[in-house]
């Protein structure tokens, strides 16, 4: 069932990706865009190096900023459609199909890893794996930093409040919750910021953890 879910995700943003990135870009040319800006620059000034990966990294605007930065960027993407999209608006930043649950990268190949608005859409019974993933591909004192919406519970989603364009699947957590699935990963918690208003009606935390 979680299998065929993360399947519905996939297929999903496969078909929405012009729409998608579309609304994204409306979402961010307001208060979002100016405080994400934010937590990019909060990531990028605690890198002990100057690779990154861009994971989930939709139509890769994120990854434009951060290759802005004299960064060298990678984007990865399980969608090949967002892909699509995040290849015509940035040219020059490498963008690769990877599951975030089994990474094709190499062992410590990252400086830092920003997942920005995805880690969400994995089923619970996975995160532990993604977060090992993460690890895996990190250098030491390497930096992750993420955002997830906080709840309980989890499920396929048939007209997501984000941007009703189709069938997701949403995991939510609590802050605890989350910390102790960064422990259990080794991965040392570092700071968090919560955005200041909801977006969608859901509220949102953003965290930064360390491989020490
Ligand atoms: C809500 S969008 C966010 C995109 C982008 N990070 C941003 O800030 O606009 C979620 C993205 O995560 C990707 N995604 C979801 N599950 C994934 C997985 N298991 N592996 C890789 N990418 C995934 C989707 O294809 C989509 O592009």
């Amino acid at each position: 069932m979680e299998r065929t879910a993360v399947k519905t995700t996939q297929k999903t943003y496969d078909g929405i990706a012009a729409e998608y990135s579309g609304s994204v870009d409306e979402t961010i040319a307001g208060w979002v865009g100016e405080f994400e800006k934010k937590l990019l620059a909060m990531f990028v000034g605690m890198l002990p190096g100057e690779t990154v990966l861009d994971l989930g990294c939709g139509n890769g605007k994120d990854a434009g900023f951060l290759g802005s930065k004299n960064l060298k960027v990678t984007g990865a993407d399980f969608s090949r459609g967002m892909l699509n999209v995040a290849r015509e608006r940035n040219a020059g930043i490498p963008f690769v199909q990877a599951d975030m649950r089994k990474l094709g990268f190499g062992a410590g190949k990252f400086s830092g890893v920003w997942a920005n608005g995805c880690v969400y859409h994995v089923p619970k019974a996975d995160f532990p794996q993604v977060l090992l993933e993460i690890r895996r591909v990190l250098k030491k004192n390497g930096i992750f930093s993420f955002n997830f919406k906080i709840g309980e519970g989890e499920g396929l989603e048939e007209k997501p409040r984000s941007f009703g364009g189709g069938e997701r699947y949403y995991a939510y957590y609590g802050i605890e919750e989350m910390m102790v699935l960064l422990e259990k990963a080794e991965l040392e918690f570092v700071v968090m910021v919560g955005y200041p208003k909801k977006i969608f009606g859901e509220t949102i935390f953003h965290f930064w953890a360390q491989k020490t």
